[in-house]
């Protein structure tokens, strides 16, 4: 259930959040909370995603008599944003969550399935990602060939369908000792969280912060960071970029109505 504010469209649709799991079953089991710290994540891509999708058609483009270019440039920023954001949960997974479970469950190939499913959206988000790099603002256009939405109607669902199945493996995987894995997975985001740079708080934390409703399912609180980063992020590194308007929620994860929609 998401609080929405109104019945205008916003970014619960058009692709379906996950419920998360700890919300129906017992979250002090490794595998469930393990499958609802994913769940929480996937959501984020989710909702930027549907973000993307519900307000990109209603921004001007160069032909139109209500052109702005700064919206047309604030949209290809945001997009970039949640595609480096995409690329980065997919890539620590690869590089750290799905080997060191593979190494602790002793299943060589374990995490197979979802690294298959990676490979079937990896190529659209690249693409969508040299888009939103290269387009000018008088040159983007949203329909049409060679536009943005064929670009993300080319991968979405197949990005979407893994969101989902991923959820499910990590729920199969109660026959594993639970506190091995609890270990395993904290062991994986240590190592992940070192990777980070300064440059991702210009875009993509302001993506997960503008994307994770803590208000979902009756409140949450991811993503765990430090209570002072939304002001850091609001007043420094986000501050003076009209891409954040395309956000779902404000800083703290409070849902908003979406800037861009039907008249
Ligand atoms: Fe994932």
């Amino acid at each position: 259930m998401t609080t929405k504010l109104s019945a205008a469209p916003w970014a619960d649709g058009p692709f379906d959040l996950i419920t998360i799991p700890s919300n129906r079953l017992d979250g002090s089991l490794a595998h469930v909370y393990c499958a609802s710290e994913m769940a929480h994540s996937h959501n984020v891509i989710l909702r930027g995603l549907n973000a993307i999708l519900q307000q990109a058609p209603f921004v001007p483009v160069s032909t139109d008599d209500n052109f702005n270019s700064q919206d047309a440039k604030d949209l290809l920023f945001y997009v970039q944003s949640w595609a480096k954001m995409v690329n980065h949960h997919h890539w620590v997974e690869e590089s750290f969550i799905f080997p060191e479970i593979e190494k602790f469950a002793g299943r060589p190939g374990l995490m197979d399935t979802p690294k298959d499913e990676h490979a079937l959206f990896h190529d659209g988000l690249e693409k969508l990602l040299a888009y939103a790099l290269a387009t000018k603002p008088d040159e983007y256009r949203w329909s049409g060939p060679g536009g943005m939405k064929e670009i993300l109607d080319s991968f979405s669902k197949h990005l979407a369908d893994h969101l989902y199945a991923e959820i499910e493996l990590l729920l199969g995987m109660g026959d594993l000792d639970g506190a091995g894995l609890k270990r395993t997975w904290a062991q994986a985001e240590n190592l992940a969280k070192q990777t980070g740079n300064i440059s991702m708080l210009y875009d993509v934390f302001p993506t997960v912060l503008g994307c994770a409703d803590k208000t979902f399912e009756g409140g949450n609180e991811f993503p765990p960071l430090p209570w002072v980063m939304p002001y850091l992020i609001k007043y420094w590194f986000a501050a003076g970029n009209g891409a954040w308007r395309f956000n779902p929620c404000d800083w703290w994860g409070r849902p908003r109505p979406l800037a861009f929609g039907p008249p």
